[in-house]
């Protein structure tokens, strides 16, 4: 599939270039306060600078209700370690290889340090949730996390299956990836000292949000390309993991060809043979239609951001959430 370009984040991220480039300092004092003997691995952590989606969004939101006060820049920080630790994780079960470019942490260090860095990295940012004196955040980010952990574990558990149901692929969606962008929404409005209306608003709009980009994300593992995505890709499909856009594939092949994709599945296949012949015509039309997918929740996430108090600061958090549709990495 020839994937359409997308606006420059930076471009988008413009208006909050400082307080990200203040969160960025922040993220480094925060991890530099480990133990000497970690700060090799805590600096090859470091280096995986993400797109900052998930502090761009409670920096938005907050504005959107009146302003950034600084109990935001702590949530910004918290959700981007939460997130940082979880991938660490990640990549150690998914076996992947490379992450933004470069080598994942249980390729240079060993699987050990990868799943106690991750879990130092997460106690961090529970340490630090608890310095506000409001103990909201703590409660609402210990509730995400389980719901991420149950979602990646639901995930396991139905490794390999291939009629994997609309519903459980919803519900390992919303949990592992989902739920942390809720949270942020949530606990935007609740520091900017917004009402409870205006909180579901803006967690309904991460929630469906968040399940678009997991879904991008699923795309982009058939359909992307490694060098510009910056990490290992076809992974769903060599190990068994199905998601939307196989699933849409699958449910459009005739019986006798999608029995020959069961047991390419079941073997591990490289993804390349989904794009030639039985299945070429097939995956092109399931990317497609996983795509509109994607557009139809993005238009209903950005429909709950009329409650927000500040319209104008919606503009941006609108455009960021249309981001999330066309990124390419
Ligand atoms: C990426 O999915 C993975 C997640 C969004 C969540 C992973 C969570 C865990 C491993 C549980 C540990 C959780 C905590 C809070 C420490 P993906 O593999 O589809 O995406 P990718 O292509 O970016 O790897
Ligand atoms: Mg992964």
């Amino acid at each position: 599939m020839t994937l359409p370009a997308s606006p420059a984040l930076a471009d988008l991220l413009a208006p909050l270039a400082r307080e990200l480039e203040d969160l960025e300092q922040w993220l480094r004092e925060s991890l530099e306060e480990g133990p000497e003997h970690l700060q090799p691995l805590l600096a090859h952590a470091a280096r995986f600078r993400g797109k900052r989606l998930r502090a761009a969004q409670v920096f938005l939101v907050a504005q959107a209700c009146g302003g950034i006060r600084p109990e935001h820049r702590i949530i910004a920080g918290i959700v981007e370690l939460i997130h940082a630790a979880s991938l660490m994780h990640d990549d150690l079960l998914d076996e992947a290889l490379e992450r933004r470019a470069l080598d994942c942490l249980h390729v240079e260090w060993g699987s050990h340090a990868a799943v106690l860095l991750g879990d130092w990295v997460y106690s961090r940012a529970f340490a630090i949730s608890t310095t506000l004196d409001d103990p909201t955040c703590s409660r609402v980010f210990a509730d995400a996390s389980m719901r991420v952990c149950a979602g990646e574990i639901h995930q396991n558990l139905t490794r390999g299956r291939f009629h994997l149901g609309q519903e459980d692929y919803l519900d390992q969606v919303d949990g592992k990836t989902a739920a942390l962008f809720e949270a942020g929404g949530r606990l935007a409005v609740h520091y900017a000292g917004g009402t409870q209306e205006q909180a579901e608003a803006a967690a309904k709009h991460g929630l469906l949000a968040g399940r678009a980009f997991q879904m991008v994300d699923d795309i982009l593992d058939l359909a992307g390309d490694e060098a510009r995505v910056g990490k290992s890709l076809g992974t769903d499909w060599a190990r068994g993991k199905m998601t939307l856009p196989l699933m849409r594939l699958r449910d459009r092949l005739s019986p006798e060809v999608r029995e020959q994709m069961e047991s390419a599945f079941a073997q591990g296949a490289d993804r390349s043979l989904l794009f030639a012949e039985p299945f070429a015509k097939d995956c092109e039309a399931a990317l497609a239609e996983s795509q509109q997918e994607v557009e139809s929740l993005l238009d209903e996430s950005i429909e709950h951001l009329r409650h927000l108090p500040q319209q104008d600061a919606v503009e941006t958090l609108a455009a960021l959430t249309r981001y999330v549709g066309s990124r390419r990495r």
